[in-house]
Formats: structure tokens, C-alpha cells, sequence
């Protein structure tokens, strides 16, 4: 879709649809809308006809006559003191829906006034593009025909008034494509199967993406993470006939002498259980077990886009969780990268295992800090629900700043704490460390287990094991996995 800003008045506009947003204050007191003043006659009898009251997320559309507009479509922002970014995005998103099933092409977006907790029109113009994009994508490459195939709108003219400024709206736009693109790309391949996508797979797609985006990529086999002492890593990937890679991708946006961010990404592309096998219901669902090392992916390649400031290092350890005669056992002893010896009491809790790993092979980079992202633990489901991602941290200020990134983007996280006191569930009567704790808190002995391996640097933990997917769409969020946590590290990264 083409984004255009166009700043021709709105009476004149030739599009098939005028997209207006409205808040439920502003439907008694349309007049004092300076931007829609040309079209409240339009509107106004609607209004009072109590045909639109603006709830949230409702729609109304409407044709006017001899004016440039074929459309008018309203849609709904809610109460204004709710509003924030994210709401916004959600609105825009239901708008293009909107779009699309009148099966429009081009439309017009007139992007609503800066308010309540919105910082700048530059804001309210990124998430309302993102909304406009995110609305419109579908996870459709595996379907052969397309009876009920929605086309996307080809054009979307963002309406501008001669006080704008082209420049921070222009800047607004291209964030918010590469955002889009970002989240597109992450929930692609958390939708692919798979027996589509392994290991393999990923790693050939991290290394294309990367030299496209001018981004180091080194792909670690397996004779390689066994030379590097990864037996964690190896010892949950030697059960599957599709061999493990570890992706190491690094961007450099700012001096040489300042220390990389790390982010770490869980990438199980299949989740069985490994010998201690999940049951059945719902074990599909496990494709999605890499959601992590997809938003990370998608992380890096949008920061080189965005040109951000910052050294970046991602980490992707990729692996299938299976049973074969390969296949590492409970009771089995691995050795990690670190020298801890771990026991194995569950092959299901295998994200950590190779997520420690990967934590050492960060380390050997110096990162200024440490971010990892898992669907590491049904108990942080179980304690959170499937909205909201655990944040287990050692850093203040990494909570204060991820809590605050995620107020601008929505994606929900909490603070779990990490208490130390249950560490002793992990101790091991033959090795270092024994891989699970007891079935009580696990959310947090899987942190505590993480953080053996992150000596003194700064760390967080985010457990997306809720989040990764869903079975319920909403405007800009639909069934399957959702990109959780993209808009989130990139936020985060914008404001450093
Ligand atoms: N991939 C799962 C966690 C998960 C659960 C993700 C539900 C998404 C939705 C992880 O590898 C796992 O199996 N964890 C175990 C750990 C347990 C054995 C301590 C769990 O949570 O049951
Ligand atoms: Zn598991
Ligand atoms: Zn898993």
C-alpha cells in the first residue's frame, strides 16, 4: 500500500473514503473540530440523529453528494481519556478492515488531534499508519485458492493541513512501515509450520534478510556450537532429524567503542516435549515455540532500517524439540557453555537450556545489557494470562523502561519477581543445577534458572508464553501468532 501524504482540503479530495476519528466528547461538539469543520454539516445530522455515538472501535459509513468524497467512514475512539497509542492503531486498523470489505482500493485518512495521554501529532500519525497496514494483513501463503481473499487497499492518501510538518509526518510514516513490516515478518514466521520451517530454514532466512539489510550474520551448526561447548544447546537440538543453528546477527549504529544491547530470542521451531512429550491437545500450537527469535529477528533488521543509534546484537538459538533414538533423556547430564553441569529432569523445559547457551555466547560480546525473549512457561500463562508477558529483571531500570515502552505500544507486560529463596529447587544431587523446580512458581525458578548465566550484567527476562499467539483476533492482531514484543524492543530502542 502506498502512503501519501496529501494536502489537498478534504471537501475537494477525489477517494473513494474519507476516514474521520472521532472521540464520544466530540460527537455533541462536532463544531469545535477545526479539521472536519467542511464536512460537520455532512455529519452533524447523524450525530444527532444518534446514529454514531463513537463507542470504541464502532463504524459508520456514509455517502454524501457533490463533494470529493465518495465516502465519509467514521469510526469510533472511545471516551477520550482512554485514549493512547495503541487505541489508536487498533481504530485505524478497524477502519482499513473496513475499507476492504467495501472493497474499496485507495482511500483517505484524516488523522485525529493530539490528546489526553498522545505525545505529538508525529505519534498520533505512526500509530495510525501502523493500525492502517497491521489491519490489513493476513497470513496467506499456504492458501492455494482465494474464494474469500480480501484485497488490500493499493493507496491510502494521509491528510494533511499547510501547518504540518511534512517532515516529522514523513518520518512518522516510514517508522511506522518498517514497524509494520517488523511484526508482518514476525508473525510470518510464527505462523509457518513447522515442517516448513526448521532450523535450517530460519537460519538461511536470518542470513538473506541480514545481507539484504546490511547486517552481520554468522549461522553457528552444529559441529560448531559443539566445538563452542554448547551442551545445552546441543542436547535439545540432537533429538531431531532437522539439525539446530545458532544465528548470530550484529548491527553497529554507533561507535565502535560502545558496548552492543543483546537480545536474545527463543527459537524452538517445535515444541513436543521432546521423551517427557506433551499431550496432544493443542500441541500444534507449538510452532509458534520460536516467537521469540522471530521478534528479535524482525528487531534488529528494523533497527538498521530505522538507522537507530545503537549497537545491536541479537542471538537466535534454533532448534526442534523432538524424541527420537538421538534424543537427550530425563536424568541425562549436558554441560553448558558456562561449565555448569545441568541435570535434565524435563526435555520440555528445553527453551532455557538453549537459552543459556546463548547467554554465554552474549556475554563473550561485553553487552552494555542483557534482553531475552521466551514462550518460556505455561505458569507465566497460568499467572499473567495470554495478553500479558512476564518481566522477570535484575535491573530497575530496565523494568522502568520496558514498562514504559509498553505503555506506548500496548503490548501488556508485568513485573514478576525473581525470588531467590525458591533457588534451592534447582539443586541437583549429580550436577551443577537441575533443570526445573517443582510445579509451584515455575514462571520464576525458569528465571532463576536464566539468571545463573548472566553474571553481572544488567538483564530481563521476558516470558511471552501467553502472548506469542492467539485465538481471538482483534483489528490489528489476528488468529495465530502476533508479532508480541517487536513494537515493544523497538520502542525501546528508539528512546535509548
Ligand atoms: N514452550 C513451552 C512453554 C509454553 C507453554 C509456551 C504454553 C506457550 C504456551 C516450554 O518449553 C515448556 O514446555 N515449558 C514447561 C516447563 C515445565 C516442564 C517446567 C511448562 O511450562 O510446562
Ligand atoms: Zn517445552
Ligand atoms: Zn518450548
Amino acid at each position: 500500500m502506498k502512503i501519501i501524504l496529501d494536502p489537498t482540503p478534504i471537501l475537494k479530495i477525489k477517494t473513494q473514503a474519507l476516514i474521520n476519528f472521532l472521540a464520544m466528547e466530540e460527537v455533541k461538539t462536532i463544531e469545535q473540530r477545526d479539521d472536519l469543520i467542511a464536512i460537520a454539516d455532512i455529519i452533524k445530522p447523524r450525530l444527532e440523529a444518534g446514529d454514531f455515538k463513537a463507542e470504541y472501535l464502532e463504524t459508520l459509513t456514509l455517502f454524501p453528494q457533490g463533494i470529493g468524497p465518495e465516502r465519509i467512514i467514521l469510526v469510533g475512539l472511545g471516551p477520550e481519556k482512554d485514549l493512547r497509542p495503541a487505541r489508536l492503531r487498533e481504530a485505524a486498523a478497524k477502519a482499513t478492515q473496513t475499507a476492504v470489505l467495501l472493497k474499496l482500493e485507495q482511500t483517505a485518512l484524516l488523522p485525529p488531534p493530539v490528546r489526553a495521554s498522545l505525545t505529538d501529532m508525529g505519534q498520533v500519525a505512526e500509530f495510525i499508519i501502523l493500525g492502517a497496514i497491521l489491519g490489513q494483513q493476513v497470513y496467506g501463503e499456504l492458501k492455494t485458492k482465494d474464494k474469500d481473499k480480501k484485497r488490500p487497499l493499493t493507496a491510502l492518501n494521509m491528510v494533511m493541513d499547510e501547518k504540518s510538518e511534512t517532515k516529522a509526518l514523513r518520518s512518522a510514516i516510514n517508522a511506522a512501515e518498517i514497524t509494520a513490516d517488523a511484526v508482518y515478518l514476525a508473525r510470518t514466521l510464527g505462523n509457518r509450520p513447522a515442517n516448513l520451517l526448521y532450523p535450517e530454514v530460519l537460519a538461511d532466512e536470518a542470513a538473506k534478510l541480514a545481507k539484504a539489510g546490511k547486517i552481520k550474520c554468522t549461522i553457528l551448526d552444529m559441529d560448531e556450537a559443539r566445538r563452542r561447548g554448547m551442551g545445552a544447546f546441543i542436547g535439545v537440538a540432537q533429538g531431531s532429524s532437522r539439525p539446530g543453528r545458532i544465528i548470530i546477527l550484529e548491527y553497529h549504529g554507533a561507535g565502535k567503542n560502545s558496548p552492543p544491547v543483546a537480545l536474545i530470542g527463543k527459537a524452538i521451531t517445535f515444541d513436543s516435549g521432546g521423551l517427557t512429550l506433551k499431550g496432544g491437545e493443542g500441541m500444534h500450537k507449538m510452532k509458534t515455540d520460536m516467537s521469540g527469535g522471530a521478534a528479535v529477528l524482525a528487531v534488529i533488521l528494523a533497527t538498521a532500517r530505522l538507522k537507530l543509534k545503537v549497537n545491536l546484537l541479537a542471538v537466535i538459538p534454533a532448534a526442534e524439540n523432538m524424541p527420537d533414538g538421538g534424543a537427550y533423556r530425563p536424568g541425562d547430564v549436558l554441560t553448558s557453555m558456562s561449565g555448569r553441569t545441568i541435570e535434565i529432569i524435563s526435555t520440555d523445559a528445553e527453551g532455557r537450556l538453549i537459552m543459556a547457551d546463548s547467554l554465554s555466547l552474549a556475554l563473550t560480546y561485553k553487552p552494555s545489557r542483557l534482553i531475552d525473549v521466551a514462550t518460556l512457561t505455561g505458569a507465566c500463562v497460568v499467572a499473567l494470562g495470554e495478553k500479558c508477558a512476564g518481566l522477570l529483571s535484575t535491573s530497575e531500570e530496565l523494568v522502568r523502561d520496558l514498562k514504559q515502552a509498553s505503555q506506548t505500544t500496548g503490548e501488556l507486560v508485568w513485573p514478576m519477581p525473581i525470588i531467590e529463596e525458591y533457588s534451592e529447587q534447582l539443586d541437583s544431587d549429580v550436577a551443577d543445577c537441575k533443570n526445573i523446580g517443582n510445579r509451584f512458581g515455575s514462571a520464576i525458578t525458569a528465571a532463576l534458572f536464566l539468571k545463573q548465566f548472566v553474571e553481572e550484567t544488567p538483564w530481563a527476562h521476558l516470558d511471552i508464553a501467553g502472548p506469542a499467539r492467539t485465538d481471538k483476533a482483534t483489528p490489528d492482531i489476528p488468529v495465530g501468532a502476533t508479532g508480541f514484543g517487536v513494537q515493544l524492543l523497538l520502542n525501546y530502542l528508539r528512546k535509548l
